[in-house]
């Protein structure tokens, strides 16, 4: 592929056509500051904090919607830089409620670092903003505009991603928000409560609600693992705290078939893994109750009962039905057990739970 070269803060670096001014620098680990871009979103050019100065170009254009070209001269971190994404930085501050101290997402928030590198020591003193309710119509997501950045990731993830449209950007200027039609409330809106746009979130705007008190950011250790809800494999992340599952998360830089994302058992539905009633010994049926027994007696039950049945009434009295949760290795040694061991045709497989 045709490569040609940029020069970023005076260090050449290399551009592949088709990459933005960000992208270029990116690869060759030359940082700008961003927030309304995301690596598995669409570009967008809202919040301005990737602007860049480039010769020969007027204005500071911003380098995440900006195509880079051979022989581009960029600086991106100059004087003039540092005044206009402070700017932006406190606008934003002041225009919203931004209070890391009460907000589940400290420590995660994408705006608190951005301020922090920024060396910004007080929200500015300003006209008060209008504090909009919060949307806690449903079970799932809780929704705080009072923290929004406009960044329009989440519309994009919603749109772009599991193209359902359901928020938009509506209002005009200083009224600008993020609505659903008619501004209904979320749980009242065609919303399906996947959580993409919790996970793009850059701040406490979109949070988990059974996430919220359960555990600060930092003290989450991420475990990546397969989501057991049907067979498509996606590739999530159990953030866990101690032995419990805090939230469920994914992200584009997993390998898998879902890119990121997940539906609504994927990423809501993983309370079975610590409920009380969860069974965690076989059980066998014992004079009308159950009793807890061994693996090795549980099987060597089912074995002796198969068997029995087997042989007074045929293979064909036993049917074997699969499930979604196994692998395709574990499903594929239940066929091999029902076929060539129990003599049956008999085996069918649920395709979703
Ligand atoms: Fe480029 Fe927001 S990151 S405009």
């Amino acid at each position: 592929m045709d490569t040609f070269t940029i020069t970023a803060d005076g260090k050449e670096i290399e551009g592949r056509p088709g990459q933005t001014v960000l992208q270029v620098c990116q690869d060759a680990n030359v940082s700008i500051p961003t927030l309304c871009h995301h690596p598995a979103l669409k570009p967008y050019g809202g919040c301005r904090l990737c602007v860049v100065e480039i010769e020969g170009m007027r204005g500071l254009p911003a380098a995440c919607t900006t195509p880079a070209t051979a022989g581009m001269v960029v600086h991106t971190h100059t004087d003039l830089l540092h005044r206009a994404r402070r700017t932006i930085l406190e606008l934003l501050l002041a225009n919203g409620d931004h209070d890391c101290l009460v907000c589940n997402a400290n420590g995660s928030c994408e705006l608190q670092t951005l301020v922090y590198e920024h060396e910004i020591e007080h929200r500015p003193e300003g006209e008060p903003f209008t504090r909009r309710p919060i949307d806690d119509s449903n079970a799932m997501i809780r929704r705080d505009l009072n923290k929004c950045v406009l960044c329009s990731r989440c519309v994009r993830a919603c749109m772009d991603h599991q193209v359902n449209g359901v928020i938009d950007v509506a209002a005009r200027g200083s009224e600008s928000v993020i609505a659903t039609f008619n501004d209904m409330p979320l749980g009242d809106s065609e919303c399906v409560f996947c959580g993409e746009c919790v996970q793009v979130c850059p701040t406490g705007a979109l949070l988990e609600k059974r996430a919220q008190f359960a555990s600060q950011p930092w003290a989450l250790r991420r475990v990546r693992t397969t989501c057991t809800y049907c067979g498509v494999g996606c590739q999530l992340e159990l953030n866990v705290r101690g032995n419990s599952v805090v939230k469920v998360t994914s992200s584009h830089e997993l390998p898998g078939p879902n890119g990121g994302s997940l539906c609504v058992k994927g990423r809501f539905a993983s309370d079975f893994i610590g409920h009380p009633d969860r069974l965690t010994h076989p059980l066998i049926r014992q004079n009308g109750k159950l009793r807890e027994a061994t693996w090795d007696e549980a099987l060597g039950h089912i074995a002796s009962k198969l068997s029995e049945i087997r042989s007074e009434h045929g293979p064909d009295s036993i049917a074997f039905f699969s499930s979604a949760r196994a692998t395709n290795e574990e499903n594929y040694l239940l066929n091999k057990l029902a076929r060539a061991v129990v003599g049956t045709n008999n085996i069918d497989h649920c395709a979703r739970l």
